[in-house]
């Protein structure tokens, strides 16, 4: 497992984004963990429009995921903090979503913990005043 560590305040997400989505180009599987407001929902935000997506990036909030479309293909975006079991998350169709070969994006992996592949891309991000810290480990 390898780790790296960024620093950010909103006028730096879109430089630290997109250095991460370059040195991520060929994983599609991405978790984001850290407290509610820390930031996960406003990183995928960035990342969506850096591959170009036009689509709106909102927090799922009425349904489990979201799906937008980027010239490339799709991304699905889940956030799995409503889901108490694994009964709820294969209704909402998280397996399809997870092994679609697609970008998948998920808040609050640790509620569906038996659905993320080993491989994934563990993002944790902790808020600091107006910074954030966020660790980027990946095999
Ligand atoms: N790097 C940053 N510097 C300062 N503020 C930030 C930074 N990143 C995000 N924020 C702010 O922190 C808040 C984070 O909200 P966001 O919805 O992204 O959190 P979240 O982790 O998705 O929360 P939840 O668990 O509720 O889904 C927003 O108000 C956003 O503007
Ligand atoms: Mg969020």
């Amino acid at each position: 497992m390898s780790k790296k560590v960024y620093q950010y305040n909103l006028k730096e997400l879109s430089s630290v984004a997109s250095d991460i989505l370059s040195s991520l180009k060929d994983e599609r599987i991405w978790t984001f963990t850290g407290d509610l407001g820390s930031g996960k929902t406003t990183f995928i935000k960035e990342i969506v429009a850096l591959l170009g997506s036009k689509d709106l990036v909102s927090s799922p909030t009425y349904t489990i995921a979201n799906q937008y479309i980027y010239p490339q293909g799709k991304v699905y975006h889940i956030d799995a903090y409503r889901i108490d079991n694994d009964e709820e998350a294969f209704n909402a169709g998280i397996e399809e979503m997870i092994y679609s070969g697609d970008y998948v994006f998920i808040e609050w992996p640790e509620k569906i913990i038996d659905l993320i592949p080993q491989e994934a891309v563990k993002i944790v991000i902790t808020s600091h005043d107006n910074n954030r810290i966020l660790e980027l480990h990946t095999y």
